[in-house]
């Protein structure tokens, strides 16, 4: 079976409080979820300690991983209000996602700065997610799993055609090597989901805003694990 990676991106949404809440109602609600889905939640940097416990203390939600949105690009030191590869990685971080079209767009970050936190990540034992608008987006050395979001689809309600996405999927694993992961993003669905992940190219999807609702986060995960 196609091993499928599900991102949820909170975004700069939800306090502690509403994160705990968001976990115990997935928690609670015993869905089985296939071996071969794996659940990586990006919540804010705020609620990455309470999920840690949660996760990997705990051991709630055995498919589920533990990402981060972003990261310093540099080490420890005197980078005021930065959080660093090895804060993430004590947190029991795996994944982090580097270059989202958000942080391009209002945080000006570009292709150098972006290249520095994926080598901070991969230097730290960590995973990077290395966001692309498309296969013109230069990608930094040593990236395994990318992230295909065309801007248009971030948060607009109306996702890229399928077949598009895998087409362009195709030719970001030509470039990049035929083990990377590719990942569809952008208003993914439970009724888009699965036309996404059976397509040949794509490995799984992002998914923003269905991702901060508990039961369309289910719903999405259960679309994904009947293909
Ligand atoms: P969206 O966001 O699902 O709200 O479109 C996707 C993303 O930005 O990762």
């Amino acid at each position: 079976m196609k091993k499928i990676f599900i991102v949820g991106n909170w975004k700069s949404n939800k306090t502690v409080e509403e994160a705990e809440e968001w976990f115990k109602q997935v928690a609670s609600s015993k869905q089985q979820v296939e071996s071969n889905i794996e659940t990586v939640i990006c919540p804010p940097f705020t609620c990455l300690p309470i999920f840690c416990s949660l996760l990997t203390i705990n051991c709630l939600l055995p498919n589920f991983t533990l990402g981060a949105q972003d990261v310093s690009p540099f080490p420890d030191g005197a980078y005021t209000g930065e959080i660093s590869a090895r804060m993430l990685k004590d947190l029991g971080v795996r994944y982090v996602m580097i270059g989202h079209s958000e942080r391009r767009k209002y945080f000006k970050e570009d292709d150098q700065l972006l290249a520095n936190k994926v080598k901070e990540v991969l230097d730290s034992g960590l995973i990077p997610i290395y966001c692309v608008q498309g296969p013109t987006t230069p990608i930094p050395e040593g990236v395994k799993i990318i992230l295909y979001e065309p801007s248009g689809a971030i948060g607009t309600g109306i996702a890229g055609s399928p077949q598009e996405a895998n087409e362009i999927a195709k030719t970001l694993r030509e470039i990049s090597g035929s083990d990377t992961i590719i990942l569809y993003g952008g208003s993914v669905s439970s009724e888009n989901v699965s036309s996404f992940c059976q397509q040949k190219n794509i490995n799984g999807v992002a998914v923003g805003n269905a991702s901060l609702d508990p039961n369309k986060f289910l719903e999405i995960i259960k679309n994904a694990s009947n293909l």
